[in-house]
C-alpha cells in the first residue's frame, strides 16, 4: 500500500502544482486580455505612428475606456470619458494622459505633444462631449515641462 502511494506521487505533483498556479495565473491572464497595459509606460518617443486623435483613440484608449466611451467595469474600473465633467478644464485631461494616473498608464514618453493635443481633442468633442475650445501642442508642452521641472 505505502508502495504505491510514494509510486503515484510523481505523478500527482505537476497536477497539483497546475492546481497550485491556478489561482496565481488567473488574474495575470484576466489582466492581460482585459487591458493592453497596466500603470506603465506605453514605449517610447515615436512608438505610435498613428497622428489622429480618432486613430490614437480607436488604437489604444477604446481598449479601456471603450469603444463608446462610457468606460467599464470588470478587471479594474475604467471611467468614462463620455459625459465626464472632469473633460472641461482641458489641462485635467492633458495631464492625464502625460503623466497617467493611477490604473491609467501615461502616455507621456510614447506620445508627442502633437498626439496628445490631438486625442485629447478628439476624446473632448465625441461621445457627445461639446467642449468647443481646442487644446493645442504648445499648450501640451508647456503642461509638459511643468512635469519635468519637479
Ligand atoms: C490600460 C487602460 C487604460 C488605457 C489604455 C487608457 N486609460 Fe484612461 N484611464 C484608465 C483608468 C483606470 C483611469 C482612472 C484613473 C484614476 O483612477 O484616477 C483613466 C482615466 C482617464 C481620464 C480621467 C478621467 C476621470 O474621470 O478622471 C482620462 C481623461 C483618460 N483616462 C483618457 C485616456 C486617453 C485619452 C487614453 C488613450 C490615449 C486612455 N485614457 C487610455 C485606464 C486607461
Amino acid at each position: 500500500m505505502l508502495k504505491n502511494k510514494t509510486r503515484s506521487l510523481p505523478m500527482m505533483r505537476p497536477a497539483l502544482a497546475a492546481l497550485a498556479l491556478a489561482p496565481l495565473l488567473a488574474p495575470v491572464i484576466v489582466m492581460t486580455t482585459a487591458a493592453p497595459a497596466l500603470a506603465q509606460g506605453f514605449g517610447g518617443p515615436g512608438a505610435y505612428p498613428e497622428q489622429s486623435g480618432e486613430g490614437l483613440y480607436k488604437g489604444i484608449c477604446q481598449g479601456c475606456h471603450m469603444p463608446d466611451a462610457k468606460g467599464a467595469v470588470g478587471a479594474g474600473a475604467y471611467p468614462a470619458l463620455a459625459g465626464n465633467r472632469k473633460l472641461t478644464a482641458k489641462a485635467y485631461p492633458v495631464l492625464v494622459v502625460l503623466r497617467g494616473q493611477k490604473a491609467m498608464p501615461e502616455f507621456g514618453s510614447a506620445f508627442s505633444d502633437a498626439q496628445v493635443a490631438n486625442v485629447v481633442n478628439y476624446v473632448r468633442s465625441h461621445f457627445g462631449n461639446g467642449f468647443a475650445d481646442t487644446v493645442t501642442p504648445d499648450e501640451v508642452k508647456t503642461l509638459r515641462a511643468t512635469l519635468t521641472a519637479r
